[in-house]
């Protein structure tokens, strides 16, 4: 009789601890989460190296590296694949590939080698219904006390939506900065959800007395948060 043995993916959850790790990387060895004190990082990983969806997603991470570095975010890619293969695909992409206009990126962030799995088993990218050999397309984000604040899986034919991926750290970045929420699509520059009313006499007072806020009802305030305001607080000149 066969013995069907399950095997237990685990998945760190929004409010964990990143798991550390030490890795080889393009850019040399890195000690994680350690060697990221004090920034944002967003840890991502891909299915292989050499193939499109992947390559389109190298080229566009490559080209809006600065915009995230001036959020104080460093980028940091993994997959199953050796040194080696990395080195020479980067290569490939900085002298051979163009993308939608942009063309010659050079990948300047660390992309770490993981062929024995251990860093993407840590960290649930390893999802065998989709593959059991290659790590799905997921995205961590961590915080500067390396806290996962959230994370985002696609599977291996849907390349990532950056648009997406940055409004998020920047909306969790104003959130912590500002003390607010923000609503679906938020994007800098519309209104922020202020938080919920804890008391009968507080929800009493936003619906009558507060000139700051929009009260849809007592649960429901916006108020407005400047563009400004926001990218000159929270982006590094
Ligand atoms: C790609 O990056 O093109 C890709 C990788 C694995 C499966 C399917 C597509």
């Amino acid at each position: 009789m066969e013995t069907i043995q399950e095997q237990v993916i685990t998945l760190p959850r929004i409010g964990d601890k990143a798991p550390i790790f030490k890795a080889v990387t393009t850019q040399g060895d890195i000690n994680f989460p350690e060697d990221y004190k004090g920034e944002w990082v967003i840890l991502f990983s891909h299915p292989a190296d050499f193939t499109p969806v992947c390559t389109s997603e190298f080229i566009t991470f490559a080209h809006l590296e600065s915009k995230f570095e001036k959020a104080n975010c460093k980028l940091i890619g993994l997959s199953i694949d050796g040194l080696y293969s990395h080195i020479a695909w980067l290569r490939t992409i900085k002298e051979k590939i163009e993308f939608k206009g942009m063309k010659n990126e050079e990948i300047k962030f660390p992309l770490i080698e993981d062929i024995t799995m251990s860093i993407a088993k840590k960290y649930g990218m390893i999802q065998p219904g989709e593959s059991k050999t290659q790590a799905v397309r997921a995205v961590f984000f961590i915080d500067p006390k390396g806290i996962i604040r959230a994370l985002i899986y696609y599977p291996l034919s849907l390349g990532r939506n950056f648009d997406e991926i940055y409004r998020a750290l920047i909306a969790m970045q104003t959130s912590d900065k500002f003390s607010v929420a923000t609503p679906a699509d938020w994007n800098p520059g519309d209104d922020v959800i202020f938080p919920p009313a804890g008391s009968c006499g507080v929800a009493e007072e936003r619906m009558t007395n507060n000139d700051e806020l929009t009260c849809e009802d007592w649960f429901f305030c916006t108020k407005k948060l400047d563009k400004d305001t926001i990218l000159r607080d929270i982006l590094k000149n």
